[in-house]
């Protein structure tokens, strides 16, 4: 696609014309149209000329040429219109609804579709999941939408039977997050009956040629539409897509939007029904008897179908079918039959309403997918909404009824907006704000609206007089009552008013001056169809369905038949608040337009009919719209939003401006960019004429937001960091104060403790300390070493010096044996010499004290370190009795039996070192320097077998500490000796039978027997 065109394209915008007259307008439309242009603009509204063939105008290449783009920028193109809204909807958070007109098949539908396919292109780019979902129901509800509601006319092989308008909600990001389809009056009568040269609504050939096999035996259907009333007129006529594809196309759309399996299968098998319905035929009993001239079913397998696929009983669909409940005063029901004519009636209100319901079922189901959930405007910012409008366009057939009229009155409507807004508005804001501005004349509808809707007289009124009446009137007296009612209106005529009509039949037609043209209606079914009468029978039969899916589109079926209701309002009226209703919701946003042209009534590519497009030229009021745009304003706004949007642009204005007035301070803005010629000043509003000044200032403003944020963000996080050096200081005093207390208090209670710590003679050994702060635990390990000190001396100080060698002996002890052997004999007193004690040596202590005297004589010791007897062993393995003398000189053996003479005598200076074991015998093993070792166990004790290894390894230990050299002391269950150079093992086994220990060879050395009590 070219990015810009040259002159010999045309002028793009109409505004941009020499002359504004319908030659040069004519003459510029067929140009275009000729070079491929099918878009071009007046202003900002869209006219788009219908090309009939596909052109390379869209795609994402296309899209990524108008993403972000200013209106004028680029060749003109739906997109940029879907650009312009979407960009006004983010810029100003206003809603906005991109409106599509034109007569049928000048490519309304298509537009959407493209509109539709852009913003879904442009928006979501982080590819939110939840947001892509709604995407997809937007783009796929389309196809299913046409699937139910579109159909093959003369005028359109795609007519939309419906009108759509659709909204699109988007996050404060512009992301569509939800979506709501409001449907416009479905032309169900299609169901029924069509043209020649037109079809059903596609879904059912689509139902009957792109099923599977399988699928139609399951709904005892065929092949051939033409086996079936309602689709035999267009069983000759494809549709533009194969009906194959398009029926694929239509399950997989269903599925992506979120239709259940069970609910697709229930959509086709009311599609069947409705096909074997409208094959039901009726005849009257000829049969001579009770029951001629009662009503049968010509072929009741059809019942049979109908029954099944409806999940109904037989019974009832046959009853509802041949006759109807009839409530005869309070609580009593008669059965009526039907006549022919009142069947086939019934059957076909049935179908149209089962169809009808099928249709707005299927809005409804895609509506609760897409509608936005668990939205907070709190939380979320405030949603905003681009609608999009694609109505059924203004329509003539050879005979036009009740839908034509509707139709045609719902675009006359669109028509009075698009005056109201465009034309009729815009130039009375210009006059109101004091702007010199010469009125541009043009043809206002309004009459013909208010000729359709006006209350009483109206139309649409005189037809619901003419339904309310019971039973009497007839189409012709309210074709008569319109006559009376508008013989002098310029834009109604009958035949009875224009007797030279020869185009409208006496008595039957009516004819409306649309602002498009004359149409003849047909009022043949006017009341029947504005009635929309359906037989509560139906209701009730559908109710009774067990199909959930088919009950669930009959609620009213609940109602009990004897109920009185209030009559419900006709077609014509609902469609007439529907309309009332959507033309507020568009007036209440920011309209865009696109105006569709059909260039020829043949669907022929390339071919521009000038008749016929001028004739639609004319009565879109396109011209005038170019005339209004010339002399007008593209754009306006309140001075106060105006300067809010731009002040930031001027520096008188930025932040706040100190001039007389907003409206100077806009003034001074405009001076400073240069635009004071492009715009003029009304009372209230700034009115800017060309988009270009507007661009130019949203340019500087983005030019400027940067910076104003980078200004916010500075002070902004200026104060949170000051915030948050504010609270750390805080903290840090905090902090210091509650650990000064912390110590305070600690030290407080040390010093109670200290205090109950004095007492005698535990000094403190069973209180607790207090809890110390973690800051102060370096402080409470010294307080403890400190506080062990103190207290030891407390204790030492009180001991009486004769006690003191013990104590040492017990503390040597303590410190070698402690966790090793486990019982080293620490409670009791030590007597250390306990061969000279009468007690332990009653019999023969006179003898040991004579044998110490000689040898303190000779040897010349001081003291008695411990003296035992003792069972030795040697290496020989010859046990003997024994006695242990050990003074600070010498150890000595003696032989206790021959008045303890000395056997043996070792100078103490070489015993080096002594083995026991952990348990509680009282073996010793004592090592000496190159000499045998000495096996002993201490016996003959009192009590007997006390426990005294401690005490010799105690005495022998703090003896050789004070000499100052080491004693090495081993604890071991499996002691090593040696006796002449030879290893042995010494073990205790214990034995309770044993009644003194006694030495066992063995095989590595010895075994003392131990007697185990
Ligand atoms: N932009 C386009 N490019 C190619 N073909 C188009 C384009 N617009 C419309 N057409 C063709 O014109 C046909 C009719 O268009 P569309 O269905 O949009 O008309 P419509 O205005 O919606 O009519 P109706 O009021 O009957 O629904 C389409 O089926 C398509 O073949
Ligand atoms: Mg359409």
């Amino acid at each position: 696609m070219e990015d810009e065109d040259g002159p010999e394209y045309g002028k793009p915008d109409f505004v941009l014309l020499d002359q504004v007259t319908m030659e040069d307008f004519m003459a510029n439309l067929k140009l275009r149209f000729e070079k491929g242009r099918i878009y071009t603009y007046i202003g900002e509204v869209l006219v788009s000329v219908n090309p009939y063939k596909k052109l390379p105008l869209y795609g994402p290449e296309a899209i990524a040429l108008y993403q972000g783009r200013e209106l004028y920028e680029r060749p003109p193109h739906l997109y940029a219109v879907a650009n312009a809204a979407y960009k006004a909807m983010k810029r100003r958070s206003r809603d906005t609804c991109i409106v599509i007109s034109g007569e049928s098949g000048a490519g309304k539908t298509e537009a959407s579709k493209h509109i539709m396919q852009y913003i879904a292109a442009v928006t979501n780019p982080s590819q939110r999941a939840e947001v892509e979902r709604v995407k997809d129901i937007l783009l796929n509800s389309t196809c299913v939408l046409e699937a139910f509601g579109n159909a093959r006319t003369s005028r359109n092989h795609n007519s939309s039977r419906f009108g759509k308008y659709m909204d699109i909600n988007f996050n404060f990001k512009g992301d569509p997050i939800g979506g709501h389809i409001h449907s416009y009056l479905l032309e169900k009568s299609r169901v029924l009956k069509q043209h020649v040269g037109e079809r059903n609504f596609h879904s059912f050939y689509q139902l009957l040629r792109g099923s599977e096999e399988v699928l139609l035996q399951e709904l005892a259907l065929q092949r051939n539409p033409a086996l079936y009333n309602f689709t035999r007129q267009g069983a000759g006529l494809n549709d533009l897509d194969s009906d194959e594809r398009s029926h694929q196309e239509v399950i997989q759309a269903m599925k992506v939007i979120g239709f259940s399996p069970k609910e697709v299968a229930s959509v086709y098998r009311i599609l069947a029904a409705i096909l074997h319905l409208g094959n039901i035929e009726f005849v009257e009993m000829e049969k001579e008897g009770p029951e001629k001239g009662t009503l049968t079913v010509t072929e009741e397998v059809l019942v049979d179908h109908v029954a099944k696929l409806t999940a109904t009983p037989r019974d009832l669909v046959l009853r509802s079918l041949l006759a109807r409940t009839v409530a005869s005063g309070g609580r009593d029901l008669i059965e009526k039959g039907h006549s022919t004519a009142e069947a086939c009636y019934a059957r076909d209100a049935c179908a149209k309403a089962i169809y009808q319901r099928l249709f707005e079922w299927i809005v409804n189901k895609i509506n609760s997918v897409m509608e936005a959930q668990g939205r907070d405007p709190r939380r979320d910012g405030k949603d905003t909404v681009i609608g999009v409008l694609d109505i059924y366009g203004f329509e003539v057939f050879p005979v036009n009824s009740f839908e034509q009229f509707c139709i045609n009155y719902c675009n006359e409507k669109l028509q009075q907006l698009f005056i109201q807004l465009v034309l009729k508005q815009e130039q009375e804001e210009y006059q109101r704000e004091g702007i010199t501005w010469q009125s541009i004349t043009y043809f206002n509808n309004l009459a013909i609206v208010e000729l359709v809707e006006q209350p009483r007289r109206g139309i649409l009124a005189v037809l619901d007089e003419a339904c309310s009446s019971a039973g009497t009137i007839t189409d012709q007296i309210f074709l008569q009552t319109l006559d009376n009612h508008h013989r002098h209106h310029p834009h109604y005529a009958s035949r009875q008013l224009c007797p030279t009509e020869k185009s409208m039949e006496f008595g039957r037609d009516f004819r409306i001056k649309h602002y498009a043209g004359n149409v003849t209606y047909s009022v043949e079914g006017f009341i029947d169809k504005n009635r929309d009468f359906l037989l509560q029978d139906f209701k009730r039969l559908l109710y009774s369905s067990t199909d959930p899916t088919l009950r669930a589109m009959w609620p009213d079926g609940q109602q009990d038949i004897t109920e009185v209701t209030k009559r419900p309002l006709t077609a014509g009226t609902l469609f007439k608040n529907s309309m009332v209703a959507l033309v507020e919701n568009l007036a209440s946003k920011e309209p865009f337009y696109v105006r569709c042209i059909k260039p020829n009534e043949d669907k022929v590519p390339g071919k521009l009919d000038e008749d016929h497009c001028q004739h639609q030229v004319v009565y879109l009021g396109l011209l005038e719209n170019v005339r209004v745009r010339r002399a007008g304003f593209a754009f306006r706004q309140p001075y106060p939003r105006f300067l809010l949007r731009y002040k930031m642009t001027c520096e008188y204005t930025w932040p706040n401006h100190l001039l007389g007035s907003d409206r100077a301070a806009v003034s001074a803005l405009l001076e400073q960019h240069g635009l004071q010629a492009d715009v003029a000043f009304g009372h209230n509003k700034l009115f800017i004429r060309s988009p270009h000044t507007l661009v130019t200032l949203e340019q500087s403003r983005a030019r400027l937001i940067p910076i104003i944020v980078l200004l916010l963000q500075k002070a902004w996080r200026g104060t949170l960091a000051r915030q948050r050096c504010r609270r750390l200081r805080a903290i840090y005093t905090i902090m210091r104060c509650f650990r000064r207390h912390k110590v305070h208090t600690h030290l407080a209670e040390m010093q109670r403790f200290f205090q109950a710590a004095r007492q005698p003679p535990l000094y403190g050994r069973d209180l607790t300390w207090p809890l110390v702060p973690t800051v102060l635990q370096p402080f409470q390990d010294i307080c403890q070493m400190l506080f062990c000190r103190w207290r030891a001396r407390q204790l030492v100080k009180n001991i009486p010096p004769s006690d003191m060698a013990q104590i040492k002996a017990k503390v040597a002890a303590m410190e070698l044996l402690q966790g090793l052997r486990q019982d080293w004999g620490c409670q009791r007193a030590w007597m250390r010499d306990y061969l000279s004690s009468t007690t332990d040596n009653p019999t023969a202590s006179g003898l040991f004290t004579q044998r110490l005297q000689t040898l303190r004589e000779k040897d010349g010791f001081g003291t008695v370190l411990f003296s035992s007897h003792v069972r030795k062993v040697n290496r020989f393995h010859k046990c003997r009795n024994r006695a242990l003398l050990l003074t600070d000189q010498h150890l000595y053996k003696l032989e206790p039996g021959r008045q303890y003479r000395v056997m043996r005598a070792l100078p103490l200076r070489e015993v080096t070192g002594v083995s026991v074991t952990s348990g509680q015998d009282q073996l010793v093993v004592l090592h000496a320097q190159g000499q045998d070792d000495l096996v002993v166990c201490l016996h003959r004790t009192q009590p007997e077998l006390d426990n005294r290894v401690g005490e010799l390894v105690g005495v022998l230990a703090a003896h050789c500490r004070g000499e100052g050299r080491a004693l090495e002391v081993r604890v071991s269950d499996c002691i090593t000796l040696s006796q002449r150079g030879a290893r042995r093992l010494v073990s205790v086994a214990p034995k309770p039978e044993q009644l003194v220990p006694d030495f066992r060879c063995s095989r590595a050395g010895f075994t003392l027997l131990w007697p185990s009590r």
